[in-house]
Formats: structure tokens, sequence, C-alpha cells
């Protein structure tokens, strides 16, 4: 087993002193941020220095920072992969505003930067497992949502967590067409157990630097275990709720995307198999696929969550 689970964590060693003296360090790579505001995503891009998190998958060749940023599913920036990274750079990411709001106690508008200010940010190294049958690693820079959630206190009858992306025609073109191919704005959402999971982040980095536009900058969720349209990008309200959220891709084919979305080699998409993935960069499209994992390879942590459940049912 190479990634260890929680409990075999020391909290010294999720928050090492070098993170928290880190702050200033973010501070002034946000103000870099502000200022390359208008320069493509790539070119904009400043340190983030984090330290490294146990909770990473180190056993695997992480996935080059020249394929996880230009081959991208960033639909509000058109439908095919090369699109994000050739026109994500009209998205202004600063200022930045996500509101929390909903079943919490302390419902605010949060500036990116007031968001980041008591947060220890680290390096995660995570397998993403894309629907459409490839996937990545990626080292992430981000922190728990838990942190975020436990700052805004949701109230008892808060069950779920609901996100919301940005929804700006003038700066993103693929969402201002006649046929729109999703109902923007892009939402996204967790069970509450599923957000307050240790793996569970909000990334706001990648390769050491601040996300790329088309990466989902200045903010996206980062779900290991599952498909990675669960990774709702750009976020700028997150909502405490009742019910189950909408989720985007379930609202466009219920049959073929759930709310859950676990990674789950034997449950097929309706139109092909999920049992083995391609990986990126790995000798183009000849390569051998590799077999995929239940859960993205990370049972051991998450298996329990979904205890009873019949996940061929809640997929
Ligand atoms: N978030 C928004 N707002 N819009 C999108 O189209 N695509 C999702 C997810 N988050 C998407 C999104 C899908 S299908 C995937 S596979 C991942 O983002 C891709 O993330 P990446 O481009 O950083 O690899």
């Amino acid at each position: 087993m190479l990634i260890r689970r929680p409990a075999d964590i020391l909290p010294s060693e999720i928050t090492p002193r070098e993170v928290y003296l880190n702050r200033r360090q973010w501070m002034t790579a946000a103000a870099g941020l502000a200022l390359a505001a208008g320069l493509p995503g790539s070119l904009g891009a400043a340190p983030l220095p984090a330290a490294k998190s146990p909770l990473s998958a180190t056993d695997e060749k992480l996935t080059s920072r020249e394929d996880i940023t230009t081959y991208n599913n960033f639909y509000e920036f058109g439908t095919d992969k090369a699109s994000p990274a050739a026109k994500a750079h009209t998205l202004r990411t600063s200022p930045w505003t996500v509101k929390v709001d909903g079943l919490v106690a302390k419902p605010a508008d949060y500036a990116l930067e007031d968001l980041l200010k008591p947060v220890t940010l680290e390096e995660r190294i995570y397998r993403m497992r894309c629907v459409e049958g490839w996937s990545m690693v990626i080292p992430w820079v981000g922190f728990p949502l838990a942190d975020l959630i436990r700052r805004v206190e949701p109230l008892g009858s808060a069950k779920y967590v609901a996100f919301e992306t940005a929804y700006r025609p003038d700066e993103m073109p693929g969402t201002d067409t006649f046929f729109p191919v999703l109902d923007w704005p892009y939402v996204e959402g967790l069970r509450m157990d599923e957000a307050m999971h240790p793996l569970t982040i909000l990334a706001v980095g990648l390769y050491g630097e601040t996300l790329p536009n088309q990466n989902g900058a200045p903010i996206r969720l980062v779900v290991p275990w599952k498909y990675g349209f669960k990774g709702i990008k750009s976020i700028v309200r997150i909502s405490f709720v009742e019910k189950q959220p909408e989720t985007s891709w379930n609202k466009q084919a219920p049959d073929e995307y759930g709310f859950y979305a676990n990674v789950n080699p034997s449950v097929d998409h309706p139109r092909w198999s999920q049992a083995t993935e391609r990986r990126i960069g790995e000798g183009g499209l000849f390569a051998k696929r590799r077999p995929t994992l239940l859960f993205n390879g990370y049972a051991d942590q998450v298996a329990q969550l979904y205890a009873g459940m019949d996940l061929k049912k809640f997929y």
C-alpha cells in the first residue's frame, strides 16, 4: 500500500512549519496572479510553494506539465481538448470572490485572498481518471475542502455541498452559443461526508505554480476517487443544502453520468467499458491500456463511505 491512511499520518506531517511560513509567499503569488490577469494562463502562472503531502500517489510517474495544461475538458471554452488552453486566457481570475451560502452559520462572500489566508497549502499527487477512458497523474497544490467547511460551520440540516462555476459569456466563448452544450453555469455536488473526506481538496495550483486558467483557475475541486467531471473548475459559489443537488452532466445525460461518479471498472458507461484506461503521455493511442482500479485506487481510504450501497445503482 503506497498511499497511507489518514489515521497513519501525524498532524505535524500535514502542516509542516515551512508551509505556514509559505503563506507570505502565497500572498506574493496571488499578487503575481493579479498582475498576470489577462495573459494566457500558462504565461500567468506564479510560483506557489507547498510541502509534499503524504496523501500522495508517490509510486506514479507524473504526467508532463505540457499534457496536463494542453489536454483539457473545460466546455465553457469549447468542447475539444485543445480549446481551453487556446481560449481560457479570456477568463479574468482576479479579483475573484467565492460566495459561501445556504445552511451555514457563517455565510460570506470571500475574496480569494481571504479564503486562502488561514490555509496551509500542500502538494498532493493524485491520479485522475476521466470518464472518457484516459487518465493522468497530477501534482496539485491545494488544501482540504474540510478546512473551509469547518470554518463556515454548516448546520446539522446541511447534507450536501453544491458547487457552481463562474458563468460569464463575455469571457467564456464556449457558453456564448446558439445551442448550449450544457445548461450553464456548470454545477456539481458532493455528499457532506465526501466533502469532508481528507482526500478531497480545493486546488489552487499544479506543478508548484498557480493554476493555469484552462485547469480551473483560480480555484477548483479535486476528488481523486471520482471521475474527472466531478472536479468542477473556477468555482464562484459553495452552497450547503439539504437535498442532493443537481449536477451538470447528470442533468445532461442521466443514464450516462450519475451523482456519485465513483471510478468503477465494473460499471460500464452505456456507450463504452470503464474496465481499462489510457495513461496520457504513455506511447500514444497504441500504448497498452492499463486496468482501471476501483475508486481509482483509493478504495482503502474511501470504500467505507459507500458501505451497503449498490454501486451499480448509485453510479
Ligand atoms: N468544470 C467546468 N466548469 N467545466 C467543464 O467543462 N470539465 C470536467 C472537469 N471540470 C469541466 C469542469 C471534466 S469532464 C474533467 S475530465 C475535468 O474538469 C478536467 O480537468 P483538467 O482539464 O484540469 O484535466
